[in-house]
């Protein structure tokens, strides 16, 4: 509604993120605009959503596998021709460089096709029996329900179709919301949601969580809160069901992954990749690194050269040849990154590169803290933003202790070449996190490998394998020997 069908109601505005390149021809741009939804709207998709599952008869979760990948292939096709649309609209829309928006557009469909894939090969294995004790038992998996998914701005178009895709093919209805940032480009593709899947399948809605989301979660008719963002939406979220404890969470959330350079490590390697992890997207990925523990024995050249080679990062607009850092879709996170330097200044680090700092209008340049302490906010926080603290430490147990303590354990980068070090390190890092990275940043990919997380950082597992079952259970027919 409102995209495909004449809206007449009140409409909001999209802006691009690219306004404040320090250029007069980039001025902010009105991009389009999205139909204002309230909570007469959102019930309406819920109840759509509702009768299209209709308990479990529905036509979708009835249909047959075969013609349920009939309908996803079909979408993935035409979601092909948007392609540059789609593209330009990351660009515009989250500021996102062109090489990471076309990387981000393949990459999702890449999944789409995998995610068949996979599930062929999971409604091949139901065709099998097995026997236990003089049973035998046909297992299969079923859809959970209605799924209310909300993806992230950081990836708006991949990772809310990493919860969408996989809880439709498994025979699940959903709504879903775009991210508050990338949420026009979502509208070319939505002839294709409509042209390749049954009415009520798919439901799109427009809006703040509290407005919109929340009113659907009061009506106790979600199965499955799927969300990749922060714990205070989802927490928000979740306490609207009234019936909370029983609801199936799907949950990608904060994490503060660490890398740790030990004497030994490759310091051209160590650099390039921390490089990468910490300025990817200015940042603004789950998985970038977000504190730096850099061995005192090598801590001064590492910053020397870190910072120097942070400082030659080229910032500009997205589609611009080498650029690297771009505007900031959030209009408040200079502010905040800014409150995060001064309050590691005045606890007693410096800012070690020359452009650390330095601000346009939505754009802060990276700022390289040292030495960071765990007094400081910018040890404690998610920064999800341009700046890198480097903390030193001269016994490895320091960063060990520190992951112990911390609320969350996704991911973690270990740099160093003696194996008689690294072996045992990994056998404790493990239990810490959930993926340690050997001499190379973090990073969700491939999409076949488990994404998923310790504690605060995530609830069920995410990737091309283990999303199909996050949003399924194992159903089956049992019969006896007679
Ligand atoms: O924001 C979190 C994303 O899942 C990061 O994904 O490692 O592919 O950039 P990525």
């Amino acid at each position: 509604e409102g995209a495909l069908i004449p809206w007449r109601g009140e409409t909001s505005n999209v802006y691009s993120t690219i306004s404040s390149v320090p250029r007069p021809d980039y001025q902010k741009t009105l991009l389009g605009t999205i139909p204002t939804l309230g909570k007469k709207e959102a019930i309406r998709a819920l109840d759509s959503a509702v009768s299209a599952y209709n308990k479990g008869q529905g036509l979708w979760p009835t249909m047959k596998v075969v013609d349920r990948i009939a309908c996803m292939e079909k979408f993935v096709e035409q979601m092909k021709t948007k392609r540059s649309e789609v593209v330009k609209l990351l660009m515009w829309e989250i500021g996102k460089t062109l090489p990471d928006s076309q990387k981000e557009f393949d990459r999702t469909v890449e999944y789409i096709y995998d995610t068949i894939e996979d599930y062929k090969q999971m409604d091949r294995n139901s065709a099998k029996f097995e026997k236990h004790d003089g049973v035998h038992a046909h297992i299969r998996r079923g859809p959970l329900g209605v799924v209310l998914c909300l993806g992230p701005y950081n990836y708006p178009l991949n990772e809310t179709f990493a919860l969408l895709i996989p809880a439709l093919i498994m025979g699940n209805t959903a709504i879903f919301k775009p991210a508050k940032h990338g949420v026009l480009l979502i509208s070319p593709l939505l002839e294709a949601f409509r042209d390749s899947f049954p009415k009520g399948v798919v439901n799109i809605i427009y809006g703040r969580g509290r407005t919109v989301a929340a009113p659907i979660m009061q009506t106790g008719k979600i199965d499955v809160l799927a969300l990749i963002g922060n714990s205070k939406s989802a927490n928000a979220l979740q306490t609207q069901h009234p019936k909370s404890n029983r609801l199936r969470l799907v949950l990608g959330l904060e994490a503060k992954n660490p890398a740790i350079v030990l004497p030994d490590a490759d310091l051209d390697l160590a650099i390039d990749e921390c490089i990468a992890g910490t300025t990817s997207f200015n940042g603004q990925r789950c998985t970038a690194l977000k504190v730096l523990y850099v061995h005192e024995a090598i801590v001064e050249e590492f910053n020397k050269r870190f910072s120097a080679k942070v400082d030659a990062l080229k910032f500009g607009n997205p589609w611009e040849e080498g650029v690297k850092l771009t505007p900031l879709p959030e209009p408040d996170k200079p502010l905040y990154i800014q409150g995060l330097i001064d309050d590691a200044i005045e606890k007693g680090a410096s800012i070690i590169n020359t452009k650390g700092g330095e601000t346009t209008e939505n754009y802060i340049f990276p700022a390289v803290m040292f030495p960071v302490t765990k007094e400081m906010k910018v040890f404690q926080e998610e920064q999800f933003g341009p700046i890198i603290p480097i903390v030193p430490f001269s016994d490895i147990e320091e960063p060990l202790d520190d992951m112990a303590e911390s609320n969350y354990g996704q991911q973690v980068s270990l740099f160093g070449r003696d194996v008689k070090t690294l072996a045992p390190l990994i056998d404790t890092l493990v239990n810490l996190v959930c993926r340690v990275n050997l001499n190379s940043s973090c990073q969700r990919g491939p999409d076949v490998y488990p994404f998923t997380g310790r504690k605060d950082s995530a609830v069920g597992t995410l990737s091309v394998h283990d999303a199909l079952r996050s949003f399924s259970i194992r159903t089956f027919v049992a019969s006896k020997d007679n």
